[in-house]
């Protein structure tokens, strides 16, 4: 595995000789299907890591996919933001999204380090009635909906998140994927983000980076079964710094539960 600073170049190196293609594929928002069997019979979307306004994707786009799959729940697991001055598209990206359903989000690091911080999102969402779970819950029929703030950031406050949490399914939203080491007992689905995939993977190496503890790092994407949870950590939508993705093509979710 790399350091952050020469997968950096890395990436900028795959960038400049890949040309157009790596922006090509960072513009390419996929829908995975998974059926995770839970027994609710809901559709719901899973979606993350949009990073407004570093990312290259189309907002319209997205939200008109999202549409169409005609979900009854929509989660979004962190990194809505790069920096502050994507808020104002963001709210409008996630405005157009609560039209179709609910709208759950948690923070994660990057909406920290933006400065707008879950109590900027609260602020900033809350009265568009876009619910943001920052180490707090609510609930959907019999499906519990908890939220921590960030992981990775060291944020997240599991036993306060779980407290409020009533219902017979206990899904967790999480930006990182790390939170499976105090999640795995508790709940029975975890949605995470924060990965990207790696967002550049090479054919036999797999992911070059991963912005995570050494004993999470094999959560880097796909469908996990740790204890009594299953985890789903997803390649995002966005781009972070760099507008680049190399056999991670972004994704949305249609989940059902
Ligand atoms: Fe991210």
């Amino acid at each position: 595995m790399l350091s952050r600073r020469r997968f950096l170049a890395l990436a900028a190196s795959a960038a400049a000789l890949g040309g157009g293609y790596t922006l090509f594929e960072a513009r390419r928002v996929g829908v995975t299907r998974l059926d995770l069997k839970l027994g609710l019979g809901l559709r719901a979307v899973h979606l993350t890591d949009t990073h407004f306004s570093t990312s290259v994707f189309s907002p319209a786009e997205v939200a008109a996919a999202i549409t169409e799959l005609d979900p009854e729940l929509i989660f979004h697991t962190g990194d809505l933001l790069t920096y502050r001055r994507g808020l104002g598209e963001a709210v409008r990206f996630l405005e157009a999204l609560r039209d179709t359903a609910p709208v759950y989000l948690v923070p994660g690091n990057h909406d920290h380090w933006s400065g707008v911080g879950a109590a900027g999102l609260k602020e900033a969402l809350g009265s568009r009635g876009i619910v943001v779970l920052a180490n707090s819950a609510t609930g959907y029929g019999d499906l519990a909906i908890a939220g921590v703030d960030d992981p990775y950031t060291g944020r997240a406050n599991l036993e306060r998140a779980l407290s409020g949490a009533e219902g017979e399914v206990r899904l967790l939203l999480a930006h990182s994927p790390q939170i499976i080491g105090e999640a795995a007992q508790r709940v029975e689905l975890v949605l995470a983000g924060h990965t990207h995939g790696g967002q550049v993977r090479l054919h036999g190496a797999g992911a070059l980076w991963l912005p995570m503890p050494r004993e999470y790092r094999r959560f880097d994407y796909g469908l996990f079964s740790v204890g009594r949870a299953r985890m789903f950590v997803s390649r995002g939508v966005g781009t972070g710094y760099l507008p680049v993705r190399l056999n991670c093509p972004p994704e949305i979710v249609l989940l059902s539960l």
